[in-house]
């Protein structure tokens, strides 16, 4: 496949909503990849992303795209409900396919879909894109040079208030909504990004009318610490990841799925301050004051990037590709599947 493939990847897209234009915008931001076709459920829909992004294919059928689209690879901006089998439809097709989180909407499905992925040797990635993050990087090769010690703890919450609504798809539990699903994937899978997979996992979950959970939290077990996890639609909220180790502690800036900034801090009446400050006001706060007062032991690091932050991801995502790889390294399969294996047994727990 690598020796007949243009120098960029030639992407086909499916769904008009908000991350697909986040993709569309952020496509123009990589090296080696390019937007050319759009599909669509109504044709004016289609008509209209494309002429906005200068896209040329316009589709309203999935197939028809994979047949006739001159695309490389397929990303899915869609409802979690259907990603199983948009998934499956590319996979079969020989399309490698980026498929936006969560992977599917349980564990099952995206034991299928790996393995038809592998089956069929075509390549299968959920599109992480925190993982990908040049904040992010930064922050593994830190905790990776073991400059704030062994860890002791991990902490990560990420809550947005929605409106209650039965048909969104934050509360459908038709298009796979739920908190765990929608917002609970980037702790987890930061998580198992950062620290590894995790020894056992526990939880508990709130209901929302819909009966999809509107709040979660997890805790991940490792050796010697715990990755404390929670996830909401209820309210905003600091939405801070915080790395404890033994000789210091990284704070990433919230929301840490889009981070750009972060403290690496050793000073140990700081990082106790910090550790305290659970609201998003108080975090704020002594964010901005340790922006503007330069304190002994607190570092900033700042990756500054345009757009939303999807690129990184396209570029891995086309990299992998070209290479004829069916997992991208970094967002390996296993790493999806084990998502979905917590989310599952902590929604088998009766909701509290
Ligand atoms: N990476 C991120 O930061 C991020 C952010 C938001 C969402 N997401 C993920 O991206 C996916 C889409 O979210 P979104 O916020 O973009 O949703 P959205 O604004 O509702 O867009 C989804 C699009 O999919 C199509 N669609 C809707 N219902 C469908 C159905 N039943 N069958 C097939 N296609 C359908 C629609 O396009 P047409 O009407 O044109 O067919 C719609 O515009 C979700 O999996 C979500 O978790 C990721």
């Amino acid at each position: 496949m690598a020796k007949q493939m243009a120098n960029r990847i030639r992407w086909g897209l499916v769904g008009t909503g908000t991350i697909a234009h986040s993709f569309a915008r952020d496509i123009e931001r990589t090296s080696g990849a390019e937007l050319v076709a759009v599909c669509s459920r109504d044709r004016v829909r289609a008509t209209e992303f494309a002429r906005h992004h200068g896209v040329v294919g316009v589709f309203t059928e999935l197939d028809a795209m994979l047949a006739k689209g001159a695309i490389d690879a397929l990303y899915l901006a869609t409802p979690s409900a259907v990603h199983h089998e948009q998934a499956i439809s590319a996979l079969i097709a020989g399309k490698p396919v980026l498929v936006e989180k969560p992977l599917s909407v349980d564990a099952q499905q995206a034991r299928e879909m790996v393995r038809i992925a592998q089956k069929q040797g075509v390549f299968l990635m959920e599109a992480l894109w925190t993982r990908y993050l040049p904040a992010i990087r930064a922050i593994r090769a830190i905790l990776d040079a073991g400059t704030i010690g062994t860890i002791k703890g991990f902490e990560a919450n990420l809550a947005f208030r929605q409106k209650y609504d039965r048909n969104n798809r934050f509360f459908s539990p038709e298009l796979g909504g739920g908190s765990l699903l929608d917002l609970g994937v980037y702790p987890l899978s930061l998580a198992l990004y950062l620290l590894g997979l995790p020894l056992a996992s526990r939880g508990n979950w709130r209901a929302a009318p819909s009966g999809v959970d509107r709040l979660a939290r997890v805790t991940l077990f490792y050796r010697g610490y715990q990755a404390l996890l929670s996830c909401g639609f209820e309210r905003n909220g600091a939405n801070l990841c915080i790395i404890r180790g033994s000789s210091g502690m990284i704070v990433i800036d919230g929301p840490f799925l889009q981070a750009k900034g972060f403290f690496v801090i050793r000073n140990a009446m700081i990082a106790t301050i910090f550790a305290a400050a659970s609201s998003p006001i108080a975090a704020r706060l002594l964010r901005k004051l340790l922006l503007k007062i330069p304190l002994r032991g607190v570092e900033r690091h700042f990756h500054d990037f345009q757009g939303d932050g999807l690129q990184f991801e396209i570029d891995a995502a086309s990299t992998a590709i070209k290479d004829d790889l069916i997992e991208e390294p970094l967002m390996v399969h296993q790493h999806s599947i084990a998502v979905q294996d917590i989310i599952r047994s902590v929604l088998a727990n009766r909701p509290v």
